[in-house]
């Protein structure tokens, strides 16, 4: 790696946000009383793998939401974040109102720089691309960037549509979709989200959707996109918890 490079990968300075509040209802009754991202992933608590994503990026300084009743567990389990040689602050989300309205607690923050948001049941094989996304995103004037990636079920998540090397829009869980690229739950904003998510409008199912947020920025044409590579599973039903724990596993070269 020659040395520019690396000094570009120093600069990556962008704000972390693990979001982990929701009310973890397909995991029941292993979530009645404890929150679905301290589950165990093989042989860590879910939101080990979001925070060291974040830390292997280079993110110095990230904050975590949570549900009420739960973000004394993680205060607990993860303190200062010394251990992810990170700072990390705490936030609660009163009730569970979408993945976008868990943002915009995070406004303050966020101090109007740019962030880099994971989903807490969320576990990527490999940081090094996502890395790399930081650091273009780091370059792009504004906008936002989405991490995608070819799964076979696209039906159970947002779903990006392409349009030459454009995303053409975003749906969220469309049941026929001619597309196979689910979005990830890693997406990187400038400081114009918080105004979009405060215009946001309660969907079907009553939260704030992130696809609505991540439709603006295609809207505005200032969406881009990097394909991942290497595998990727969320962990919010049974049979993605079981097969995170899998994919973990073998990882480790132990199964
Ligand atoms: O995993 C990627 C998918 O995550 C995306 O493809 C979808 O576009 C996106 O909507 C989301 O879909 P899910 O249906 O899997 O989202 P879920 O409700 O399971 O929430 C995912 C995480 O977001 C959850 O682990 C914690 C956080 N969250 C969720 C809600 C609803 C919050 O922090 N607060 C919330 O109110």
């Amino acid at each position: 790696m020659g040395r520019g490079i690396k000094r570009i990968f120093k600069k990556v300075t962008m704000k972390g946000i693990i979001l982990a509040g929701g009310s973890g209802t397909r995991l029941r009754p292993m979530t009645k009383v404890t929150n679905k991202h301290l589950l165990p992933v093989y042989d860590r608590p879910m939101i080990y793998y979001p925070l060291e994503t974040l830390a292997k990026c280079g993110v110095k300084e990230a904050m975590i939401v949570s549900g009420r009743g739960h973000a004394g567990h993680f205060l607990e389990l993860l303190k200062s974040g010394e251990e992810f040689k990170m700072r990390l602050s705490y936030g609660v989300q009163e009730e569970a109102g979408g993945i976008a309205q868990a943002l915009g607690l995070c406004e303050d923050f966020a101090d109007n720089e740019k962030i880099m948001v994971i989903l807490g049941d969320n576990i990527f094989q490999d940081y090094r691309q996502i890395k790399r996304a930081a650091v273009d995103f780091a370059r792009q004037k504004r906008g936002a960037k989405i991490i995608v990636k070819e799964v076979p079920d696209p039906q159970r998540f947002g779903v990006a549509y392409l349009k030459g090397d454009k995303i053409e829009k975003i749906i969220e869980k469309p049941k026929n979709s001619k597309s196979n690229l689910a979005v990830t739950g890693c997406y990187m904003y400038d400081k114009q989200v918080w105004k979009v998510i405060k215009e946001l409008k309660p969907s079907g199912r009553g939260e704030l959707e992130i696809t609505d947020v991540n439709n603006f920025y295609v809207r505005q044409n200032t969406m881009t996109f990097e394909m991942l590579k290497g595998w990727w599973t969320d962990a919010g039903t049974v049979s993605s918890l079981l097969r995170a724990s899998n994919l973990v596993a073998r990882e480790l070269g132990e199964n």
